[in-house]
Order: structure tokens, then sequence, then C-alpha cells
């Protein structure tokens, strides 16, 4: 099998996972939800994502049997050689809970610690992206390509935030410097979206630290196929804990300007 017959099948496994998920948790989404808390009290969880993330389990296991698995909801361990599925079931629940849209599910296929196949559902705004490691980013089927970036002062930057109450002051602080120095923010709610906005063109970049990596395993491949470059704030390789995507004609000048903010250490 050559890279791209591989990554083709992890692909066609991805889009059934999360279009199985997605019906689940759009389509049938039951009238009330059973909301519990996790690391905080405003980090939800509901029945929702933990059956979204066994529907997802399902598909693989039938279809895939010995890769391994790492969900938000179940945990699991990756595999450094072999193929590991990283699973967010809803990511964006705080939108879920609210019935805000803009929520997603995330699969992603990431062979000896590569990204290779990616697929973030956005049911509310129907949107399918997905994208395979040199195959392209694709939206509902078009081929997603960057645009020029506009200069910095003109970007629309997205965000988010974490569930812990320093960590939502300081960055609170560091967005409230930003906003002087670009066209505006977004804090739309899913990470996963988010990059693929990036993708898209619906944002002209994105940052966030302390993600875990279910969260970005997926947007940032589909960031990247686009023409992002996705790093970490600071520089060098992505990490769930420090992220950047953006067109690499505007990533320094945006990087600078984050990491004089001291974004990448709050
Ligand atoms: C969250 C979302 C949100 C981001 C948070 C994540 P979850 O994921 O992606 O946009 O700002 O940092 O934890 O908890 O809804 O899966």
């Amino acid at each position: 099998m050559t890279a791209a017959d591989t990554a083709a099948e992890l692909l066609s496994v991805a889009r059934e996972a999360a279009s199985a998920a997605c019906t689940l948790v759009h389509t049938n989404r039951p009238d009330s939800l059973s909301v519990s808390t996790k690391s905080t009290a405003t980090d939800h969880v509901t029945d929702m994502d933990r059956a979204s993330e066994a529907l997802i389990r399902e598909v693989i296991a039938d279809r895939r049997p010995d890769d391994a698995v790492v969900g938000e909801e179940e945990g699991g361990d990756a595999t450094l050689s072999g193929v590991t599925w990283w699973v967010d079931p809803i990511d964006g629940t705080t939108n879920y809970v609210y019935d805000h849209p803009g929520y997603a599910v995330s699969v992603a296929a990431w062979v000896d610690g590569t990204p290779t196949a990616a697929v973030v559902e956005d049911p509310t705004h129907a949107r399918t992206y997905w994208a395979t490691a040199g195959g392209g980013a694709f939206c509902n089927g078009r081929r997603l390509v960057l645009g020029d970036p506009p200069p910095l002062a003109q970007m629309l930057v997205a965000t988010g935030f974490g569930y812990e109450a320093r960590r939502r002051r300081a960055q609170g602080q560091v967005v409230a410097e930003l906003l002087g120095e670009v066209r505006d923010i977004r804090r739309m709610g899913a990470a996963a979206v988010d990059l693929c906005s990036v993708a898209s063109g619906r944002v002209d970049a994105y940052f966030e630290v302390g993600l875990s990596r279910w969260d970005l395993a997926a947007g940032m491949l589909v960031a990247a196929e686009a023409g992002a470059t996705v790093e970490s704030i600071e520089g060098g390789p992505p990490r769930a804990e420090s992220v950047l995507a953006c067109h690499p004609g505007r990533i320094d000048e945006l990087r600078g300007l984050l990491v004089g903010l001291g974004a990448h250490r709050v």
C-alpha cells in the first residue's frame, strides 16, 4: 500500500465515524441533556459526548481493530509506531450545551506520530472538512487554498480560552492588548472549527494555549493542507499547549506581536 492509499483508507474510516457521530449528536439531539462537569465547574461533559465517542470507537474498532484510539472522554494511549486515532466526540461542548452553532466532531488518524487523515464535521453550519497529508484540504468537496493575507492591522484573529480562572484572566489581558493591533478577534468556541476557519479564510489566524491533542489533531492538518503554517506560538512544531495557525507570509509578524504580549506564557 502506498502512503496515499493508506491516507485514503484512514480518511474513509474517519468520515464514516464522524458522520455517524454527527447524526447522533446533531440530527438526533435529545430535548434534554444530562450535563456534568470535569476539570472545573465550567468544563462540561454531556451524555452525548460519551455516546458520540463510544460510537466513533465502534466504527474504528470494526474497520481498524489494531489501531490505538485516544479520545477526550475515555482517554487511551497513543502509539509512536503505527496508527493512533485522536477523537474529540464534541469539540465545543459549551456551544453544544447552550445550543449555539459551531460545535464539531473531530477525528484524526496519525501514522507514526504524523497527521495523516482528518475530518472535522461542523453540523450546525452543514460543513464537513477533511484533509490527507499531501492530498489537500476540502470543505464539502471544495478544495481549500489560502488567499493572500491582509496586513496585520486588518487581520481577523480567532482564539479560545481555557477552563481555569487564573489562565482565563491572563488570556483576557492578552486579548485586550491584541484588540488594538488587529481588525478584531473571534472566540467561536471550538478549536477544531477555528483551525478549519483559518483553512477556509473565515478568519486570518488562530492561536490558543492549553488545548489537548484531540482538540487540534484534525484541524491542524486541514489548516496546513490549505497552505497555513501551523506552529507553536513561540515557534517550532505545534503543541497542544501552544498553537498558532496563520498564512506563512504573515506568521512572523503575528508571532512577534503575540510573543511580545506574552500570549505563549499565560
Ligand atoms: C474546547 C474548545 C474551545 C477551546 C477550549 C477547548 P471542548 O474543547 O475547543 O474552543 O477554547 O480550550 O477545551 O472542551 O469543548 O472539547
